[in-house]
């Protein structure tokens, strides 16, 4: 295959620097909290190596690949021709010819890029076929919109749509300056200039924007003024539709639903989960008028029936009788994507017979509705690259610091940044902090690692179950990985969830939480011989107190409390002197909110940590399933003022470590590559809900929302 890549099309992008000015970044260079690299991890996240693929409704057995097996590419959208003629410096449009606009998060950030595939030679088969991703085949690729249009910050970009010369997207670059509230808006950027205009009023986030036929109207799906309670499964948004142009005119048009689809300006398909526990496709028509939405003409009427989970509807101008769904049946783990027939009710099967062991997301029509892409896991495919990354390189905001997600969990970085050690369940693993150089050092299934600052090679870690009651069994151990034999040695002696480990820079003693009083509470211990060479008790009372990290001056110990609301799952930071005294509320992400992981920078005037700060930011049934899609990685100062947003993604992202050393952002992939491609639907997608269920086990269902982030 040749390729082309317009990295950017400098025409296309006159302003681009237009907003940088007015949002400095709240760590400048040479202020970076000391710089350094910064480690965490992403639930799930190796495994997304997605490519965007299409089925021909009419002969639905020859499934193509669209784009190029690298990196992680979701969310497709089909331009129109008349779109696409509007754009100028695009090859020039020989037929057949394949255009798509997607998300890809190659090279550390969120982008949308537009694709062009040609045969060459030119083949002429009709309108009625796409071309494939082969050695045929030429791309053009050409970034559409990245960090420029947002004002040179990094942000979450998700689901585009190209009106005109606009693209139409959500982007999560500005801060509403709101504890717990999505930073997700909709923007359109004129392509041809690079202005990017809002169109979410301030203050307000909005998911999932869909353009009408006619590019007038866009609908999307918003929580509007409730702003974002802690849900996880559904948002229980609203749709919202507002003019194209300019956002105005915006009006509620249904209470209860999300990811809109037209058929034309004044019919469109969403979702729900209705009472019956099911997730359901509805119809929606309505009248229109001289840029104006008559709600009072809004009918909504339930089109998929019970019996099964159907969502993410797509619709098209050009077939009004079928639309695409993804869906989950009864018997089958896999999510599909499936044609439903809104005359004859009947569903028929498109991805199934063609990969029935894959979940497939987030169908989308070409504009003659004779093909429906989607976006799944690629597995091993020749040209294609896994996405099996030990480090991946994720785009910092911040200059002097390197940021890098660990395809593991719990990474820290020895004193000197040379090592990092994480868990992957069941084992600990040691590597070069380059990525090279991996080795077990344990097989049992432990969580939490931090390294002694004064004994080289000196690992603790907690063994035992994660997520885990008071009276289970946790031990904190240490072992010198650099030792031939690997022994360890156990530090406490009586189970009771000792946990999170973290020793005080003189090497003498080590901070943790334990359950042995009854309630998890922080403790602190002799390093070299565990509880039984001292122990002290540094918090008490009946809340959990867990996640500690001891400052590299030795003065702090920050950690994670619900003391605040306890049992009730929100965590707080807190910080306390190492003899008692001193303690401080840090941050606390808002009523309800969650502030988990803390870590103190090189120079200790830092904190990283994750928390739900920013809200969620995408409808969370389009994606894999999180318990946590609300965490990112934010940066405070050790007083708690000046929160920055380090990631910005819809995945769960947690337990982040700092090292000083600044190691070069690259992608290392792991050394025997291929991609496993397994990952879990969404665990609440329960194929038995609830029939006929009450409004209390409703209510039952909701609370079940989240795990209690308590580990
Ligand atoms: C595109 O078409 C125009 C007019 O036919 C021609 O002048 C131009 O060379 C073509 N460009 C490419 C890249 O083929
Ligand atoms: C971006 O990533 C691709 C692989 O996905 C790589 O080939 C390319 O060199 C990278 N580009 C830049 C500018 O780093
Ligand atoms: C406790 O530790 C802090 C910080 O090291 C120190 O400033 C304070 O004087 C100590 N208090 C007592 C009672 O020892």
């Amino acid at each position: 295959m040749k390729i082309s890549i317009h990295n950017t099309l400098s025409c296309f992008l006159l302003v681009v620097n237009f907003l940088t000015s007015t949002f400095p970044l709240l760590l400048a260079t040479g202020d970076g909290g000391g710089g350094g690299s910064i480690a965490f991890a992403t639930l799930g996240r190796s495994s997304y190596a997605f490519d965007i693929y299409a089925l021909p409704t009419a002969s639905p057995s020859k499934e193509i690949r669209l784009t190029d097996g690298n990196s992680v590419n979701f969310n497709g959208y089909f331009p129109s021709s008349s779109s696409l003629s509007m754009l100028p410096h695009l090859p020039n449009n020989s037929d057949p010819a394949t255009h798509l606009v997607y998300i890809t998060e190659r090279n550390g950030s969120s982008k949308i890029y537009l694709d062009a595939l040609y045969d060459t030679p030119p083949i002429r088969s009709g309108s009625r076929s796409l071309v494939e991703s082969s050695a045929e085949s030429t791309r053009f690729q050409v970034l559409l919109v990245g960090d420029k249009q947002s004002g040179g910050r990094v942000s979450m970009k998700d689901k585009p749509s190209l009106v005109g010369q606009s693209l139409i997207y959500v982007s999560t670059h500005e801060n509403p300056g709101v504890p717990r509230a999505s930073w997700a808006a909709v923007y359109s950027t004129q392509l041809t200039t690079g202005v990017t205009r809002r169109l979410t009023p301030k203050g307000m986030a909005d998911f999932s924007p869909a353009v009408s036929p006619s590019g007038i109207w866009t609908a999307v799906a918003s929580s509007g003024e409730k702003g974002w309670d802690g849900e996880v499964q559904e948002l229980g948004t609203d749709v919202y539709v507002f003019l194209t142009r300019d956002g105005s005119n915006r009006v509620k048009i249904i209470e209860h639903g999300g990811w809109p689809s037209w058929v034309d300006d004044s019919t469109l398909y969403f979702h729900r989960r209705c009472e019956d526990g099911w997730w359901s496709v509805f119809r929606a028509t309505f009248s229109t008028n001289t840029g104006r939405l008559d709600v009072k003409s809004v009918a909504t009427q339930r089109v998929t029936p019970p019996g099964l989970h159907a969502f993410t509807p797509a619709a098209s101008a050009a077939n009004k009788r079928f639309i695409a769904v993804a869906t989950r049946r009864p018997g089958s783990e896999f999510r599909h994507i499936e044609l439903y027939d809104v005359v004859s009710n009947e569903f028929l099967d498109l991805t199934l017979p063609v990969s029935p062991n894959a979940h497939h997301f987030n169908p989308f029509f070409s504009p003659d509705a004779s093909w429906v892409g989607y976006h799944k896991c690629r597995g091993a495919t020749s040209d294609g690259k896994s996405n099996d990354l030990v480090l991946e390189n994720v785009q910092s905001p911040v200059p002097d610091i390197s940021l890098f997600r660990v395809d593991g969990s719990f990474p820290s970085y020895s004193p000197d940044g040379e090592r990092i050690a994480y868990v992957k369940f069941p084992g600990l693993y040691v590597m070069n902090s380059d990525g090279s150089g991996i080795r077990t050092v344990l097989t049992r299934t432990a969580f939490s690692t931090a390294w002694d600052w004064k004994r080289k090679g000196v690992v603790y870690t907690s063994v035992g179950p994660t997520f885990a009651s008071e009276s289970t069994k946790v031990d904190i151990i240490s072992i010198n990985v650099d030792d031939e034999d690997l022994s360890y040695k156990k530090l406490t002696s009586g189970g009771e969830n000792n946990a999170f480990p973290s020793p005080s820079p003189d090497g003498k003693w080590v901070v943790f939480r334990s359950g042995r009083a009854g309630h998890k509470n922080l403790y602190i211990m002799d390093a070299l011989n565990g509880e039984a060479g001292g122990l002290y008790r540094l918090t008490e009372g009946p809340w959990t107190d867990t996640m500690c990290n001891w400052s590299p001056d030795g003065e702090w110990i920050a950690f994670a409390s619900d003391r605040g609301n306890p049992g009730s799952g929100s965590f707080e930071l807190f910080k306390i002197h190492p003899n008692g005294t001193g303690l401080q509320k840090v941050i606390h992400s808002g009523v309800g909110g969650r502030t988990n992981h803390p870590w103190f920078s090189p120079d200790g005037k830092y904190i990283v940590l994750t928390s739900d700060y920013a809200g969620v930011s995408a409808e969370p049934i389009a994606n894999p399933h999180h318990y946590q899609p609300y965490g990112d990685i934010f940066v405070i100062k050790s007083d708690g003022s000046g929160i920055q947003r380090l990631t910005h993604n819809s995945y769960e992202d947690g337990t982040p470590a700092w090292s000083p050393k600044f190691t070069s952002p690259t992608n290392v992939e792991w050394p025997n590559g291929g991609s496993k491609c397994s990952f879990d639907d969404c665990h609440w997608l329960n194929i038995s809900p609830d029939q006929g269920s009450s409004s209390s086990s409703k209510r039952n269902n909701k609370r079940g929302k989240s795990r209690k982030k308590t580990i």
